[in-house]
């Protein structure tokens, strides 16, 4: 067959794909009724100014080019996904010229800008599965991306009103970094740009955490440690095996421990007053527990727990402490056989920052700062706060919603306002958090304003 031919029966067949995965994708899209809410709501608000919603003019009117010059999202169900960003603003994997991997003593993304949410007022996201709540669960998710993708965020005046800000820019690239919310929303959140044709990258924490752990280059048994809603999805365990089988590796065997209380803790969230030392001794004893019974069921010896995945985007701030737990429960004689003697910690924050450099490269989207149309926006941190003006809130305390009325909500109401986006300042934390960010989060804490 002559080439022309070839390249014609090429065209046709591509263009024909292309045909049927955008039905497909439509047909997803109305399967998932939360999607297709989602989608119908941001139909009858096209302009971006209602509540939850966006704008496609503001990707439509871009330069050609322009894209490249947006920042990228990040979000978190609170601050534990800074722990993601922490890692953005630091890694050096790449020569930032060639993009050849290795690092060449500049940080990966240090020409680029970033609009970090951490969804705080609607955490822990882990929750919601427990609580019959999946399906809101990813309408928050979507929310978090529109929000992203939109201009919309709210000031606090000092008589506590709020006022309605929309010169936010939009996003080029958006990281989910958060496990539960990868777990739940990731695929809705692809069905969605593919949906509303926005050539928006997206990246999950998962995924690249069990590359991670493919590649550090240890054997024994494997401790998932995450929110409840992460374990009870499997996403861990089934994207481990995947991984592991692409990589022609041996599967290893995973043991998994969901906690209900430890990010709250973590976050400093008065709904969770645990001291946190206890909190990590009684999560850590749970997995190793779990673990051990799971294998003795089966009347198999002990395998050690060797490589810890840190499933939960608060947990590298407690890195040190979760290893002197280990150490600890190994000390015990009942726990002595089923623990490592040293362990291996993964963090997917750093494997994520990998995976999106890569996909910034494959997309041709790294920011060229010479070529920057110039921006004045300076807004980078931004947080969710219960919103005390809503009719028919109910709050735990100042800018915390009650639990009870947290995860009785139904999806399908986008137009409610009973959180709002504000920007995140030092001063708005948490002592907890705040402590936490300005030790361990060094990069994070040099940006984030005082007030
Ligand atoms: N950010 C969540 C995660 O990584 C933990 C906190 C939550 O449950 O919201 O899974």
């Amino acid at each position: 067959m002559p080439l022309f031919t070839h390249q014609t029966a090429f065209r046709h067949v591509l263009s024909l794909g292309l045909a049927i995965g955008l039905a497909v994708a439509r047909l997803h899209a109305a399967a998932d009724p939360v999607l297709a809410g989602v989608d119908s709501y941001l139909r009858a608000h096209p302009a971006g100014d209602a509540a939850n919603s966006w704008s496609r003019d503001a990707y439509r009117q871009l330069a050609d080019g322009a894209l490249a010059d947006l920042p990228i999202g990040v979000f978190d169900s609170g601050i534990g996904g800074l722990t993601v960003l922490e890692a953005l603003l630091t890694t050096d994997a790449f020569n930032n010229v060639t993009h050849a991997p290795g690092a060449d003593g500049r940080p990966d993304f240090d020409q680029e800008r970033f609009i970090y949410l951490g969804d705080q007022a609607n955490m822990p996201y882990g929750n919601y599965p427990s609580s019959g709540r999946e399906d809101f669960l990813r309408e928050l998710v979507l929310k978090d991306a529109i929000f992203l993708l939109g201009q919309r965020y709210h000031v606090r005046g000092p008589d506590g009103a709020l006022t309605l800000r929309r010169d936010k820019p939009p996003v080029k690239a958006i990281v989910i970094a958060c496990n539960t919310a990868t777990a739940y929303g990731f695929e809705a959140i692809r069905e969605a740009l593919r949906e509303w044709n926005i050539p928006v990258l997206v990246v999950g924490v998962v995924e690249a955490g069990a590359r991670g752990l493919a590649q550090a280059g240890r054997g024994g048994a494997v401790g998932v440690m995450a929110t409840v809603g992460t374990c009870s999805s499997e996403v861990y365990p089934r994207t481990i095996a995947r991984t592991f089988a692409g990589a022609g590796l041996p599967e290893p065997l995973v043991s998994q421990w969901g906690s209900p209380r430890l990010a709250g803790v973590i976050e400093g969230d008065p709904a969770f007053d645990t001291p946190l030392a206890q909190q990590i001794a009684a999560d850590v004893r749970a997995l190793v527990q779990s673990h051990r019974t799971r294998l003795s069921a089966h009347g198999a010896g002990p395998q050690p727990i060797e490589r810890i995945m840190l499933g939960c985007t608060h947990y590298p701030l407690i890195t040190a402490e979760l290893d002197a737990a280990f150490t600890a429960l190994r000390g015990e004689a009942d726990f002595a056989a089923w623990i490592a003697p040293q362990r291996v910690f993964i963090n997917p924050a750093e494997w994520t920052a990998r995976e999106l450099f890569r996909e910034l490269s494959t997309a041709r989207l790294h920011r060229d700062p010479a070529r920057s149309s110039g921006t004045t926006f300076t807004g980078e941190f931004f947080l969710s706060v219960a919103n005390d003006r809503w009719p028919g809130v109910k709050l735990a305390g100042p800018g915390t919603l009650d639990t009870t009325y947290k995860y009785q909500r139904q999806p399908g109401r986008l137009d409610t306002e009973d959180t709002v986006v504000v920007p995140m300042t030092r001063t708005i934390l948490p002592d907890v958090s705040r402590r936490l960010l300005r030790e361990r989060l060094p990069a994070v804490w040099r940006r984030l304003p005082e007030s």
